[in-house]
């Protein structure tokens, strides 16, 4: 029989046996860009998170990287929608031209570009609406085409979060004819239709217009099928594979685990946030502990990377606990 508390006795041999770690290196930032100047916009749902206009959010991504911060995922909230999301795929659309100019100022940063057209659609769908329904293959081609945009402007990854079917093939066949062979795919493999993306949908402004999004984005109730989503995006070409949420699902990161070889991304999306957020407002949990405890949890399940809303307050946590 083992005495299990001699492995727990004092902080340095907790340290010696320690399996899991959170570092600066594992997580990724997302950003909301707005068109305009001098705009930092509040997200009534999302306290301490913004919508910020270029000039802003240059100044932000400074302020990250200086903290360690190494890469983050940028959603274009752009002025105007309409029902095919034109703006979401024009060359000189204004997220390949902040692009252009966040790569420029800062080379080394990983520029992760998410690839949907909710953001960008009068309905607030993921796709092309006919007769009520999103077309896939009519979507498909509007997401390679958003996708080429990004990488010839200098994305590192793009990453598709509409959920059609086969869209990481046509993005990679894409991408491979226009010379953008080196820009990788993060694929939204397994993305399940969840409650936890309401404040995003305040965010972006992406709220469906009409129905939901249960016939593209997956059941709660299923697990087995992340494993098919997953296998084939990975067959299609992705070169990481994303879990979406992340805290309720990590039965499922840690099964992809098993059986996957690429690098799995767990995205703490915005509900998780909003209700840490919110109990810590209240003073009904220590932020930080809950917040480090929650964010560990998922490298413990397998997640290599971490997409949150918390990335730079871990990181100031981190540093802290360094000095
Ligand atoms: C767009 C998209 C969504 C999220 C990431 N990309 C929302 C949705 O599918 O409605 C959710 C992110 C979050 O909740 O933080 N397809
Ligand atoms: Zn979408």
């Amino acid at each position: 029989m083992g005495r299990f508390r001699r492995l727990r006795k004092t902080e340095a041999i907790r340290n010696l046996v320690r399996e899991t770690t959170l570092s600066a290196n594992d997580v990724i930032q997302p950003f909301f860009l707005v068109e305009g100047r001098k705009k930092k916009e509040t997200i009534v749902s999302m306290p301490g998170i913004y919508r910020f206009s270029l000039d802003f959010l240059l100044k932000e991504i400074e302020s990250y990287i200086k903290l360690g911060g190494q890469a983050g995922l940028f959603f274009g909230i752009p002025h105007q929608k309409d029902a095919k999301g034109s703006l979401a795929y024009q060359d000189d659309g204004f997220m390949p031209r902040a692009i252009r100019v966040i790569k420029k100022k800062f080379p080394q940063f990983v520029v992760i570009t998410d690839v949907c057209l909710c953001g960008y659609t009068d309905h607030g769908h993921c796709g092309v609406v006919i007769n009520h329904e999103v077309e896939n293959d009519q979507t498909v081609d509007l997401l390679a085409k958003m996708a080429l945009a990004h990488a010839q402007a200098g994305a590192d990854f793009v990453a598709p979060s509409d959920m059609m079917d086969f869209r990481v093939a046509k993005i990679r066949r894409e991408l491979d004819q226009h010379q953008a062979e080196d820009v990788g795919i993060i694929s939204y493999a397994v993305k399940y239709s969840s409650a936890y993306y309401g404040p995003f949908r305040d965010a972006a402004h992406s709220k469906p217009k009409f129905g939901n999004r249960k016939t593209y984005q997956m059941d709660p109730a299923n697990s087995r099928e992340a494993m098919k989503e997953a296998r084939q995006d990975v067959l299609e070409g992705a070169d990481m594979v994303m879990v979406k949420p992340a805290l309720a699902y990590l039965d499922i990161v840690a099964s992809l685990r098993r059986e996957l070889t690429v690098p799995i991304v767990a995205y703490s999306v915005s509900g998780e946030y909003a209700m840490m957020k919110a109990a810590a407002q209240k003073k009904w949990i220590n932020e930080k502990d809950i917040v480090l405890e929650s964010h560990l949890s998922m490298k413990r399940a397998g997640a290599d990377i971490l997409i949150t809303y918390y990335a730079k307050d871990i990181l100031n946590w981190i540093r802290e606990e360094r000095r």
